[in-house]
């Protein structure tokens, strides 16, 4: 399968010329694919256009045509927002400067030299004077420098700026330029499509991307044009395009539901006892959902492949991949994406100040500090800078009450150094914590609302993230707790699988699987240090508990700070969910959606 994804990719970029993003800084130190664009146009050499900003440097076209050594009159006569060559322009104003765009090896590249004004790192060059249009490791590499050298007054570069020629592989429609842009923040690819003029599918394409891609200031893309640029200048920078919805396809109706709605008739029309008809209930709907795992598991395919033709272009044109949940959807991704998303950036000096500069006590885990920015607390992660980049991408898709948000970054110096993420940190604190605590004031309802809370926050990563994200890594100690006792997941690394693929299912159940034991926890206050203790404790509900003895074990089970303050009922149903939850077969174990409905009965 793998195998044949590869097959197909590498096809792809041979014959439909995309390239790459590269989502690094234009200071990073490392080439990726789409550090430059890769030379295999068959139109090259090819005239093509650069976006460039104006700067407090260059605030007339006059300069920014010595800058680029073009003559003056034609970068005027290009951009029709100019009618002089001496006329100064805002700060950010877009210019389209033309370029020829040729092969150096491997790669293409529009040739200038630069006359170094004054000393100055090539970073300072890459991503100041050219404004990301190069990458600094690029600069380096052209000019047989070391990447952190400093370059003198007076020094001539050569700065092969990143620029692609399109294929003629294509008919009809062929594109003819590729320009050059470079991010700007706030910036996203549907501004950019709305400012040239063409799709956003089409710049996806073109680069490689993802649909609804999360892009970042200082990183350069290629706009395919099937004619010459022409910006409009109209686009507001900060407010998002209208929402647009696309018309929604009925829900499938699936016969579980009435399945199930009978079986819970079933179980309380037995009247024999308040207890015996909730246990049977639970016991029954556990097994029954048990069941229906396992018939449905052959279906899924044809589940999968009947959201496949929701999204093909007609009836839904800018369908994400499908997701695994059950709606048959086609409302647009694109509507989420109008919703902004922007995220703070920290100072090193904001976060030294806050956590009291990484003090011992500031200290919550290896790697997480707590800290107070602006009279909030908030929890300061240390990653890596490719890490930061895969977080900020997960929570730039999703937005949910029940799982802890991330409010800013701050990038480290280079790629070598510890960058951070800064999440808001629930007042309570972790789970783990008020378990341990042994206070009062987990009492039954708490527990149970929070299991609900924990549980919505999976099934949202589980079944509303495109493409579904799952976990892999939760347990009461990133779980957290408001003022008011609800509880919030936290989403510190990336771990994203492909919703079709047959490990992305496995990867869904050991979400469940943690999950049991979260249940299993709130329902015994202990700790699940490696399994073994809750294990052994949940054998009296595997081996059949028909006898009224099961109680007497249970209420052993039972975390003692509840003294007897709790349902007994609903205490077992907990726990019979969480031993189903816990099955050592993934296929056995239920899914979110399905403990989802036997939780929301209980709170
Ligand atoms: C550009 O110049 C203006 C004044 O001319 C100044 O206020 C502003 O801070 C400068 N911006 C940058 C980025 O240097
Ligand atoms: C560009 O020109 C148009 C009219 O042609 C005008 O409405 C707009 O404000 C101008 N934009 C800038 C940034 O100068
Ligand atoms: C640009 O420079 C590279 C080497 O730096 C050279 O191979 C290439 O021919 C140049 N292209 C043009 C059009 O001068
Ligand atoms: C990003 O680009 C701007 C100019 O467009 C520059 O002032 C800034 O330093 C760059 N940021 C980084 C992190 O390179
Ligand atoms: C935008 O492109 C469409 C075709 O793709 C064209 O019909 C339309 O006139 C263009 N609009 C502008 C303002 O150039």
């Amino acid at each position: 399968m793998i195998y044949v994804w590869f097959l197909t990719c590498f096809w792809f970029s041979l014959s439909s010329g995309q390239q790459y993003y590269d989502e690094t800084l234009c200071s990073s130190g490392t080439n990726k694919p789409g550090t430059r664009y890769t030379c295999r146009a068959s139109r090259n050499p090819c005239e093509t256009f650069l976006v460039y900003r104006v700067n407090n440097e260059s605030r007339t076209i006059a300069r920014i045509s010595s800058l680029f050594s073009i003559d003056s009159d034609i970068l005027v006569s290009i951009n029709h927002n100019v009618s002089a060559s001496s006329q100064v322009l805002e700060t950010g104003h877009e210019v389209l400067v033309p370029a020829l765009c040729s092969c150096s090896g491997e790669f293409s590249q529009a040739n200038f030299t630069y006359r170094v004004t004054e000393n100055a790192a090539l970073s300072e060059i890459a991503c100041g004077v050219f404004e990301g249009l190069v990458k600094s490791i690029t600069l380096a590499e052209e000019n047989h420098l070391a990447e952190n050298d400093n370059v003198v007054a007076g020094s001539l570069l050569r700065v092969p700026l990143r620029c692609a020629c399109p294929d003629d592989l294509s008919g009809g429609d062929e594109v003819k330029f590729l320009v050059t842009y470079p991010f700007v923040e706030g910036d996203d690819t549907l501004k950019l499509g709305e400012k040239f003029n063409v799709s956003s599918e089409e710049i996806w394409k073109a680069n490689h991307m993802d649909p609804t891609p999360t892009v970042y200031p200082n990183t350069t893309v290629l706009v395919p044009l099937k004619d010459k640029p022409f910006i409009n200048f109209n686009i507001p920078v900060s407010d998002p395009p209208a929402p647009q919805f696309l018309p929604t396809m009925p829900v499938e109706k699936r016969a579980k539901f009435s399945q199930l709605k009978k079986l819970y008739i079933a179980a309380s029309v037995i009247g024999f006892s308040l207890i015996l008809a909730v246990l049977l209930a639970c016991g029954l709907y556990i097994k029954a959902l048990k069941k229906f795992k396992a018939e449905n598991f052959h279906s899924s395919t044809h589940r999968v492949s009947s959201l496949h033709s929701c999204s093909t272009p007609r009836s839904c044109p800018f369908s994400g991949p499908p997701t695994r949940s059950s709606t048959n959807s086609c409302l647009s991704p694109d509507f989420l994406v109008g919703i902004k998303y922007s995220i703070c950036n920290y100072s090193m000096e904001e976060l030294i100040r806050a956590t009291k500069n990484f003090s011992q006590d500031a200290r919550i885990s290896s790697s997480v500090y707590r800290g107070v920015i602006d009279n909030g607390e908030v929890m300061i992660k240390q990653m890596k800078v490719e890490g930061t980049r895969r977080v900020i991408d997960v929570h730039s898709k999703i937005n949910h009450v029940n799982v802890v948000k991330l409010h800013g970054v701050c990038y480290g110096e280079d790629d070598f150094s510890w960058s951070y993420l800064v999440f808001e940190l629930p007042s309570s604190g972790s789970l783990r914590d008020c378990l341990s605590a042994s206070s009062a004031a987990l009492h039954w309802l708490r527990r149970t609302q929070i299991a609900f809370d924990i549980a919505t926050g999976l099934h949202y990563l589980h079944h509303s993230v495109v493409p579904a994200y799952t976990h892999l890594n939760i347990s009461s100690k990133n779980v957290y707790l408001t003022s008011t006792w609800r509880a919030k997941v936290a989403v510190f690394e990336q771990e994203c699988e492909s919703s079709t693929s047959p490990r992305g299912t496995v990867a869904t159940k050991e979400d469940i699987f943690a999950f049991g034991v979260i249940l299993l926890e709130l329902v015994s206050g202990r700790e699940a240090v490696n399994g073994e203790m809750l294990s052994e404790s949940m054998r009296f509900l595997r081996g059949g508990c028909n006898e009224g003895g099961c109680f007497d074990q249970l209420r052993k089970f039972v975390d003692p700070c509840l003294k007897d303050d709790y349902p007994l009922a609903e205490a077992l149903c907990l726990a019979v969910l969480a031993g189903s939850c816990v099955e050592d077969d993934p296929l056995h174990r239920p899914s979110m959606d399905d403990v989802l409905k036997v939780l929301a009965r209980m709170v």
